[in-house]
């Protein structure tokens, strides 16, 4: 394993980066969302990424990471398919918010849905739950179904008829995500690796996010939940924290890697299970509905990053918080749509400082009125400070104002 952390060497990210933009104008790259999930948290009802997220044109998430991917096909001269996977739930709200907003600019023929698997689910003394008299308690099968998704969609095949080489895989909760990041890619490439990853130092012990580890030399990630909470504390003795790398579920993978663990044909090459005990809806004897106020049975869920410890070669880079990771989970506090908006304006401010705008913030970087820019005129710091240099006239008033 090689961990490029601490900011490596420029000229290996250089070239790493001309490495991901070769890829990208060869068309090898696809992107991919896994968009299964409830919401719960965020109590929200449609599916997560229509929720809006931006300040001004209140973008929603699909819409975000649409435009960064245009911005990305324009640069490279090239098409990135974007591949979604649904659920059952939200299948249908997903494909109809797209073909409601004309695909927010993309070509409908280069995005891909599919829906994921569903595992049956158990009581907590293993026998199957009844939904309704004739039917089964089904529930999704976890991100980690993706692998097998992917393949049974059809996506992999269509990926490959397309060229395809690698998938940039990210969660549907992060609008600041570099959709496509070409020196992550380029490093994926460079390497040889069947599955790359993104980290970054954790904030503070208890953040909320799966640690990279090694165990028994292959690469793991060891969720927040399975890890107790006195080893997340432990400290190394220069008082960094030991377990330090947190995931920010974004990875590189390669097509043949996923087609190999997707396919099942290779029991020892599989992802496993883990077990979520949830309130699960049922019946009663006399078939009468019965909604549950604990837990009352299990979910089985496989998660992605278990393919890890099967991938040759993988590789994590460390990556600049405000710039890639900025979560939507909670309805308030954090990872809210509150501290994610913020992070969007603190990001879009700093681009206008390094194109030489004095603008006057808080501590934190926030300046106190809103604005918004698109990924359509810039998605980095680099292509804002160029787009910025040739607008004509530029905006004097920050207040309110849309870049697009
Ligand atoms: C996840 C990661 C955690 C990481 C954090 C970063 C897990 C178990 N944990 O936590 O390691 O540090 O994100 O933000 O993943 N999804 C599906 N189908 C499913 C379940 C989830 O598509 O059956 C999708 C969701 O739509 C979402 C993503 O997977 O895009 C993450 O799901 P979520 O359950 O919210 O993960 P977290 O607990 O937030």
């Amino acid at each position: 394993m090689r961990i490029l952390k601490g900011g490596g060497n420029p000229l290996e990210w250089r070239s790493a980066r001309e490495v991901g933009e070769a890829a990208l104008r060869a068309g090898q790259v696809a992107a991919f969302t896994v968009a299964g999930g409830q919401g719960t948290r965020l109590g929200y009802d449609g599916p997560k990424g229509t929720y809006p997220v931006t300040p001004i044109r209140q973008k929603t998430l699909f819409q975000v990471f649409a435009e960064k991917i245009a911005a990305a096909q324009k640069r490279y001269g090239t098409v990135i398919p974007w591949y979604i996977m649904t659920s059952h739930a939200n299948h249908a709200a997903t494909v109809a918010a797209f073909e409601d907003n004309g695909y927010f600019g993309l070509q409908a023929s280069d995005v891909f849905f599919f829906m994921q698997g569903r595992m049956p689910a158990v009581d907590l003394s293993g026998k199957i739950i009844l939904e309704a008299p004739d039917a089964i308690a089904m529930s999704p099968d976890g991100h980690g179904g993706s692998l097998r998704a992917l393949v049974r969609s059809g996506a992999v095949a269509d990926m490959r008829t397309r060229g395809i080489r690698a998938i940039s895989y990210f969660q549907v909760d992060n609008p600041l995500v570099r959709c496509i990041d070409p020196a992550f890619i380029g490093f994926h490439f460079k390497n040889r690796s069947d599955m790359s990853s993104k980290m970054i130092p954790k904030a503070y012990p208890a953040e909320k996010v799966g640690h990279f580890c090694m165990q028994n030399d292959r690469m793991v990630v060891i969720e927040y939940s399975d890890m107790p909470m006195a080893m997340q504390e432990l400290t190394t003795a220069d008082g960094e924290l030991l377990y330090l790398a947190g995931s920010i579920a974004i990875h590189m993978l390669n097509i043949d890697f996923v087609d190999r663990l997707g396919s099942g044909k290779d029991a020892t090459f599989a992802l496993p299970f883990h077990r979520a005990d949830k309130k699960i809806k049922t019946i009663d004897a006399d078939g009468k509905p019965v909604v549950p106020s604990s837990p009352n049975g299990i979910k089985f869920e496989m998660f992605v990053f278990d393919a890890l410890p099967f991938a040759s070669n993988p590789i994590v880079i460390e990556t600049r918080r405000e710039d890639d990771f900025s979560p939507v989970k909670n309805a308030t506090g954090l990872d809210s749509p509150e501290t994610c908006r913020n992070d969007q304006i603190r990001q879009w401010t700093r681009w206008l400082r390094a194109a030489g705008v004095q603008i006057e913030t808080d501590s934190t970087g926030l300046p106190s009125f809103i604005f918004e820019v698109s990924p359509l005129f810039a998605d980095s710091e680099e292509s804002f400070v160029s787009r910025w240099q040739a607008l004509e006239p530029k905006p004097e008033n920050f207040s309110g104002l849309y870049l697009g």
